[in-house]
């Protein structure tokens, strides 16, 4: 069995993190396994949203493999960081909407992970944390940028400087989820908000991904110029006339893209 399960539920792709018996901690091979299979998604217009979760009952992901970073030289150390940053830039700049349904812990390069999806779900049994410091080292990937820009500095440097674990209702009073429901509801959760944006005109989805994940690196004239350029680029579509003449004949929008 993969260590990256993919079902297909319409225009919904559901990527399961498949290393129950280490808690789906993130090994190279994992690693190379994601980039892989979100090369093909990132191609694949019939695929709308994207859910990504973990195996099993306990987590999400427990983090990075720490039996594998503990035989790795310093070297390594620094290309297994640039790896891990790389796999989830891919996440963060898919041009699909990409949902973490967070099922248990999240630690480490778990809470990375999902700190680079767009969407946090997570479920009332889910922890997340930073605890690197315990191991004597930081975050790697990508984490002490996202949990900031989520969270605020003050709370990004407690989670990180301290290591503790929150669980799902404070990370829900934080900001860095979207949502806390039943563990058995979970999925359900994720998959509906998946059906109601893939519902919505494509290009207006992709183009208000982009133009978020723009706005947050830049300065307000750049990120102006550029949601004015996707603006544009949805004012051109079909789907927008669709819209606006639905809106007006007082019916449900058929869109194409
Ligand atoms: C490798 C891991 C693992 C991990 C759990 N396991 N987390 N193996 N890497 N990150 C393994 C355990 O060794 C154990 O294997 C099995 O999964 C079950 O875990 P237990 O510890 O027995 O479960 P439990 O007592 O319930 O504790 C759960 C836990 C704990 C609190 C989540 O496993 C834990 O603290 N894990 C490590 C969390 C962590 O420090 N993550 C950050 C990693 S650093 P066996 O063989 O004994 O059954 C990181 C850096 C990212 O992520 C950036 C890198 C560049």
């Amino acid at each position: 069995m993969s260590v990256i399960e993919m079902v297909r539920e319409e225009g919904i792709a559901i990527l399961t993190i498949n290393r129950a018996n280490v808690l789906n901690a993130l090994n190279t091979e994992v690693l190379l396994e994601l980039k892989k299979v979100l090369s093909q998604i990132k191609e694949d217009t019939s695929i709308k949203v994207v859910i990504i979760t973990g195996a099993g009952e306990k987590a999400f992901v427990a983090g990075a493999d720490i039996s594998e970073m503990v035989k790795q030289s310093v070297d390594e150390g620094y290309r297994y960081s640039r790896l891990g940053q790389e796999v989830l830039a891919l996440i963060e700049n898919l041009p699909q909407p990409v949902i973490a349904a967070v099922n248990g812990y999240a630690l480490g390069g778990g809470c990375e992970l999902a700190m680079a999806c767009d969407m946090r779900i997570a479920s009332e049994k889910a922890k997340f944390g930073l605890p690197e410091i315990n191991l004597g080292i930081i975050p790697g990937f990508g984490g002490t940028k996202r949990l900031t820009e989520l969270v605020g500095k003050a709370k990004a440097m407690e989670l990180i400087l301290t290591g503790e674990m929150i669980d799902a209702a404070q990370a829900e009073r934080l900001g860095l989820v979207n949502q806390v429901v039943k563990a058995d509801k979970l999925l359900e959760t994720a998959k509906t908000l998946a059906q109601k944006i893939a519902s919505k005109s494509q290009i207006a989805v992709r183009a208000a991904k982009l133009a978020v994940n723009k706005s947050l690196y830049t300065d307000i004239e750049t990120a102006n110029a550029c949601e004015a350029g996707l603006f544009g680029v949805c004012f051109a579509s079909e789907d927008r006339k669709e819209g606006m003449m639905a809106f007006l004949e007082k019916r449900p929008a058929k869109f194409k893209n």
